[in-house]
């Protein structure tokens, strides 16, 4: 049986996980195992007409493989049709995003952007209001790349409350989208960050706002004592996209932050090791741990695929 997601009214838009409720977080979780499981079904899939007729336009300012794969391989497996744009669109010189937007929702259904500032989607989400808006990134949040964390948790722990995960490097949009998430499904977070680095208190503010089930967030400088006991270690690299000026000065604060056995090993013994990759070997995570058993990153990666079609399903439904 396919998962009932009518019960209460979905976002119009994604932009951030926050736009979630719990309910909605839940029931796309749940609709997304169960996307997982009827894919073998192919075009036999109950969810395999949901965008029959509608297309979906995509576009991107920064460089992409997972993202982009798969909500295109989403789109088609739910029977849509996809619309790439030209990324200078997003910069809004030729015509302002509002109209952008405005055009954009006399065609397509829904509109995937990945880009800079957090502001851009959400003026485009303003604007087009018969358009649904999905952040596929930006400085601010990576809420996408939360959703298949989150399934990649459920899978392996069920209920994931009472859970402890840390985030060890640099507090920036997958941290905190992780944060919210995680802590929306009643997961304590710890993060640890070089200072200068670590997540801003008006993010961890929002995020504590949504926590359940006495789920807390804690900030250290040191990883070692991050990691002490805990189920979940998650590292992202040390400059992300549109901060390659700043690599050498980051790959000399974040060295003593590197994920690798020895830090691996203060965690609990069925600890996990979750990166939302790309990753850069041998900087913020060894070879080793990457490739240990305890790595879920490539559950994670096909795990892009099965919440995305969730969350078009839900957004157009
Ligand atoms: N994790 C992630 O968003 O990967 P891409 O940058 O390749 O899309």
């Amino acid at each position: 049986m396919t998962e009932s997601h009518a019960q209460t009214r979905f976002a119009k838009d994604f932009l951030s996980i926050l736009d979630l409720s719990w309910d909605d977080l839940e029931r796309l979780l749940r609709l997304s195992a169960q996307m997982k499981t009827d894919r073998r079904l192919g075009p036999k899939a109950p969810s395999a007409s949901t965008l029959a007729g509608m297309h979906v336009a995509l576009l991107f300012e920064k460089p992409s493989l997972r993202t982009r794969s798969t909500f295109e391989i989403a789109i088609r497996e739910l029977g849509g049709d996809t619309l790439h744009l030209p990324s200078s669109l997003a910069e809004g010189i030729r015509e302002p995003l509002q109209d952008v937007a405005r055009n954009l929702e006399r065609w397509v259904r829904a509109l995937i952007i990945r880009t800079f500032a957090q502001d851009k989607v959400a003026t485009l989400a303003a604007a087009g209001r018969d358009l649904h808006v999905i952040n596929a990134l930006t400085d601010e949040e990576h809420p996408c790349q939360a959703l298949a964390d989150a399934l990649t948790m459920r899978e392996r722990w069920g209920d994931c409350r009472g859970r402890t995960i840390a985030f060890i490097g640099d507090g920036n949009n997958v941290a905190t989208s992780l944060l919210q998430v995680s802590l929306m499904l009643g997961i304590t977070v710890h993060v640890a960050s070089p200072s200068g680095y670590e997540l801003p208190d008006n993010v961890v503010n929002a995020a504590t706002r949504v926590a359940r089930d006495g789920a807390t967030v804690a900030r250290f400088t040191d990883p070692a004592r991050a990691v002490d006991g805990v189920d979940a270690v998650y590292t992202d690299v040390w400059a992300s996209m549109g901060e390659e000026a700043e690599a050498a000065d980051r790959r000399r604060v974040f060295a003593p932050y590197q994920v690798n056995d020895r830090l691996m090993a203060a965690a609990h013994r069925d600890v996990i090791f979750m990166h939302c990759l790309p990753a850069h070997r041998g900087e913020e995570v060894t070879s080793q741990v990457i490739d240990s058993s305890a790595s879920v990153v490539f559950d994670q990666a096909e795990n892009r695929l099965h919440t995305q079609k969730a969350l078009l399903s839900m957004l157009v439904s």
